[in-house]
């Protein structure tokens, strides 16, 4: 009897996962002619805050096992764009793909920023709005319109299943000060994922031993340095077995005898094929450890190359300023 009701039970359960899942297929699949093999693709990606641009049209596509590191003057839109990609903020146009799936799509504003074009240019000139051209993107915008905002419903019921796969590291290390550091890693697995306590554990103290700090399992985050809580707060996103792992400074608050044995784990990272975007300020792993180097200036990509290339012979004036200033 009991059997027949887990039974049951599980039976609804899956089925309503996989309700859930053909509900995303529908609404976030990409159409099949811009499928690609990149793991994240960003298109034409906007961010205002207010009148603020922050965000001027980022278009990047992120292969599995890239490293990624992100450089550029402070205030220039790092941050902001990595918040974009893990759903911490929501952009103001353009379209962020992750494994051939909406994750955000916004074209509309231009059809709407046309349509606002084509009144004011009537206007201005006294002639009349060209009805049968207006009356085509309107329809256009409408249908958008319609289809942006189911992904963007989808989204808010799968925002953790999203930042799952994009996981991110921060300056401040942000763990949680009132839990141990293995409270700290299996919290995630256990809640989001339903990994049993066990399996969490395990799974944290395998990840602990890897960083090297096996032994402060049962220790709360304010006895550990800055490079041991910065090497737990990579362990508690490797927890959750990411696709791809954002870093945002992750050695600028610490002091520089403990900038070491951070980059270490990342390397080691890296040299295991995680997909990684860093953004740094230290040009030896941009240099030595990343596959391809970015500056970001002004909310746009200015250069993108790979390291070899990117340091001995850039191209763009404000990053050859900016390069004569850090190296
Ligand atoms: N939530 C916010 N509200 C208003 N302005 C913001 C917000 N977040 C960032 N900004 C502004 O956006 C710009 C880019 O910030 P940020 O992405 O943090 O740059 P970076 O990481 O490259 O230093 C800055 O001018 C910053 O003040
Ligand atoms: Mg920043």
């Amino acid at each position: 009897m009991k059997d027949n009701k887990v039974a049951q039970a599980l039976k609804t359960w899956t089925s309503r996962l996989r309700t859930k899942k053909e509900e995303r297929n529908a609404v976030c699949h990409v159409p099949e002619e811009t499928r690609s093999d990149a793991l994240i693709s960003v298109r034409n990606l906007y961010k205002k805050f207010g009148k603020l641009e922050v965000l001027n049209g980022i278009n990047l596509d992120i292969n599995k096992g890239d490293v990624v590191a992100i450089i550029g003057p402070s205030g220039c839109g790092k941050s902001t764009f990595l918040r974009c990609l893990n759903g911490l903020e929501t952009p103001s146009a353009g379209e962020i793909i992750l494994e051939n799936e909406y994750v955000f799509k916004n074209e509309r504003v231009y059809l709407k920023r046309k349509m606002r074009a084509m009144k004011e240019e009537s206007k201005k000139t006294g002639k009349p709005l060209p009805m049968d051209e207006f009356n085509a993107v309107n329809e256009e915008y409408l249908a958008l319109r319609k289809e942006e905002k189911a992904i963007a419903k989808y989204m808010e019921t799968a925002i953790n299943l999203h930042r799952q796969k994009v996981g991110m590291v921060f300056q401040q290390f942000n763990l949680f000060p009132h839990l141990t550091v293995l409270q700290n890693i299996t919290l995630a697995p256990m809640k989001l994922k339903k990994v049993g306590e066990e399996e969490a554990k395990a799974k944290a103290m395998e990840l602990l031993k890897k960083v090297g700090l096996a032994e402060k399992a049962n220790v709360y985050p304010s006895t550990l340095s800055g490079g041991q809580k910065q090497r737990i707060a990579i362990v508690r996103a490797l927890a959750m077995e990411p696709e791809v792992l954002l870093f945002d400074e992750p050695t600028s608050a610490l002091d520089p005898e403990m900038v070491g044995e951070v980059l270490k784990v990342m390397t080691e990272l890296a040299q295991e094929g995680m997909t990684m975007i860093v953004v740094t300020h230290e040009m030896g792993f941009a240099k030595e450890v990343a596959t391809r180097v970015i500056f970001m200036s002004d909310g746009v990509i200015k250069e993108e190359n790979a390291p070899q290339e990117f340091f001995t012979n850039p191209k763009d004036e404000r990053l050859k300023e900016f390069l004569s200033k850090v190296l």
